[in-house]
């Protein structure tokens, strides 16, 4: 497995894969991998040629007063996970070549980045969504895979690749979840025992919602209150239900629409969702 450190040896080997006909499936993570990267890189492995994962914790996505400097990082147990699934090269860039002097260039979608953690982290989207088109720069990959996890970068990232002509595919992956149902996310680390258990209570809600859309429930307010009730030992960030493509409240149960929550546990925020696709009446 190769690591590689600049742009523009990442794209000579991208390009002279290419050249040998094969696909690139890319995996964009920042690192402290865990089960759900893992299912991103087994599935990019299975279905592309050859595979790259990228680590890269961009300080620009985090805002001054979130948790860059203590973000976990461990870089050596997490190539030797990646070798282990089959990934046959990392991208690792440094944060002075990513962002040298005079860094002055963003890309911006409007509107779904307008929202849900859009609304908490007004400058989050945009340096998400910058860093993930410079990763595809260099990777120049088919296939770029994310996770349902984390539902509206994944549908920002989706647009952005639409709206700006990227030419890859975009493939959104479920949720990975401890047995006991808590999202699995590289900031879970963060939690004390007694903030692990409390955690519970977002998937405990979304839980409890889909019960109800499963029953029938078909009010915006009644599965909302739901969840509401489910995570009162959190600190609330948001509980909304949107529509999946544009990320905006829906006042009705129509078409595909998500229920993401965000809540603060302790210092930690954590966040997780459900889709539910009200013609089948299926939750994912
Ligand atoms: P990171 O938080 O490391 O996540 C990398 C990818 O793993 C994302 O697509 C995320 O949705 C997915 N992921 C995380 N937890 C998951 C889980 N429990 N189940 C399934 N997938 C999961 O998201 C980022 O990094 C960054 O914003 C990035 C896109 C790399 C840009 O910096």
């Amino acid at each position: 497995m190769r690591i590689i450190e600049t742009a523009d040896e990442m794209r000579a080997w991208a390009y002279a894969r290419r050249a040998e006909g094969n696909w690139i499936g890319f995996v964009p993570t920042m690192g402290a991998l865990h089960e759900g990267h893992a299912s991103l890189m087994r599935a990019s492995v299975e279905q592309n040629d050859v595979s790259v994962l990228s680590i890269f914790v961009n300080p620009t996505q985090f805002a001054p007063h979130e948790d860059y400097n203590r973000y976990p990082r461990t870089f050596e147990a997490d190539c030797e996970l990646a070798e282990r699934i089959g990934i046959d090269a990392v991208y690792a860039p440094r944060v002075e070549r990513m962002y040298p002097p005079n860094y002055a260039t963003y890309v911006e979608v409007r509107r779904l980045t307008e929202g849900l953690c859009g609304r908490s982290r007004p400058t989050h989207f945009r340096c998400v969504t910058t860093v993930v088109t410079k990763l595809f720069h260099a990777v120049c990959p088919h296939r770029a895979y994310f996770g349902q996890k984390d539902a509206q970068q994944a549908a920002v990232i989706r647009r952005m690749t639409r709206d700006l002509d990227f030419g890859i595919e975009i493939v959104v992956l479920p949720i990975v979840r401890e047995p006991d149902g808590l999202a699995m996310s590289s900031r879970n680390v963060y939690l004390s025992a007694e903030e692990r258990a409390r955690a519970l209570c977002l998937s405990r809600g979304l839980l409890e919602a889909q019960r109800l859309l499963e029953s029938g429930e078909r009010r915006v307010d009644a599965i909302v209150d739901a969840v509401r009730n489910a995570m009162s030992g959190v600190q609330i960030d948001y509980i909304e239900l949107v529509d999946a493509d544009e990320m905006q409240p829906v006042s009705e149960i129509r078409g595909r629409v998500l229920l993401a929550v965000a809540a603060y546990v302790g210092q930690t925020r954590l966040i997780d969702n459900i889709m539910f696709d009200a013609e089948s009446g299926i939750v994912t």
